[in-house]
């Protein structure tokens, strides 16, 4: 059976093939090669079963985020397979799944390897997604801080002082951090790197989303998520296709004027945050 006989498909990589990542790619998948990643072989082998079976031309890698010659390499795998027009990083962990130590590895310095390593590969028009976190806007870093962040190589960020005194304290304050974090290294690379090479880059920042990681917070934050979610606008949990609908209009040719920028999708847990109709639990 030969479904599709087209040769020098363009090529999406998604970094972390877990729920989100997985929607992403079903958006923008149509005719293009998919190269999956990831450290779990079950995840991969999951959703490399479904993408086949509906259709999709699609590759898988064992990557580990955390380990900078892993993400190059898959950087260059997908470089060898065509032109590199889309990369989304969705590897993650997030408070109640790990120490403060892993999540700032993973999903600090890993996404910084990341979009370091495809800011070399990115074919001209391309576009990258990270995915980030509502918590990106529940720890307002100084402002000095932030231009110190966006100063520090992607090796150097966890000797900073404000990563070794602040967001070594919890797992909380680590990831909502890490979140933030992730808006900066967008913004730094849509203006170096990525711009070198004529790709855009942007972060989606989404509120609580029905996935596996989501029951994992909620069976162990409880209540006080529960408060959080009944207290937004939307009084409800979101889903990956919702993201994946963002997502797509992100990397795909109507965003074309959008880079360096980050898009909080969250049903409103932010204003209510904001305006005071949810309070934060002391951390
Ligand atoms: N689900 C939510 O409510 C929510 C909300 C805001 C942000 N996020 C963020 O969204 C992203 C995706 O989360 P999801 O909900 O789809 O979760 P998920 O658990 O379905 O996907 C995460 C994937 O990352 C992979 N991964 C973990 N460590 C890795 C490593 N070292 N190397 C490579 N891959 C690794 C996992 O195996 C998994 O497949 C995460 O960064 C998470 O922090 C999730």
């Amino acid at each position: 059976m030969i479904f599709d006989r087209n040769e020098n498909k363009q090529v999406i990589a998604l970094l972390g093939a877990g729920s989100m990542g997985a929607a992403i790619v079903r958006r923008i998948a149509p005719g293009k090669k998919i190269l999956l990643g990831d450290i779990s072989e079950k995840n991969l082998e999951k959703v490399a079963h479904d993408f086949q079976y509906s259709g999709y031309d699609v590759e898988t890698m064992i990557v580990n985020a955390l380990e900078k010659d892993s993400v190059e390499a898959f950087a260059n795998k997908a470089a060898s397979l065509g032109d590199v027009m889309y990369f989304i990083d969705t590897a993650g962990a997030s408070p109640n799944q790990a120490a403060p130590e892993h999540i700032l590895n993973l999903d600090m310095v890993g996404t910084g390897y990341a979009v370091d390593a495809f800011g070399k590969v990115m074919a001209k028009g391309g576009a990258g997604l990270l995915i980030s976190s509502q918590t990106g806007y529940m720890y307002p870093i100084p402002y000095e801080v932030e231009n110190e962040i966006l100063n520090t190589p992607t090796e150097k960020l966890m000797d900073l002082p404000f990563i070794k005194e602040v967001a070594m304290q919890n797992s909380g304050f680590a990831y909502m951090i890490a979140k933030r974090i992730n808006h900066l290294q967008a913004m730094r690379a849509a203006a170096t790197s990525w711009k070198e090479r004529r790709a855009r880059i942007n972060t989606i920042s989404p509120g609580v989303i029905v996935t596996p990681l989501a029951y994992d917070e909620f069976a162990a934050a409880g209540e006080g998520y529960q408060q959080m979610v009944d207290a937004s606008a939307a009084e409800r949990c979101g889903t990956s296709d919702e993201i994946a609908d963002a997502g797509a209009f992100l990397l795909g040719e109507h965003a074309g004027f959008i880079t360096g920028t980050d898009l909080l999708i969250d049903g409103g847990v932010i204003a209510s945050i904001r305006t005071g109709n949810y309070q934060l639990p002391v951390q």
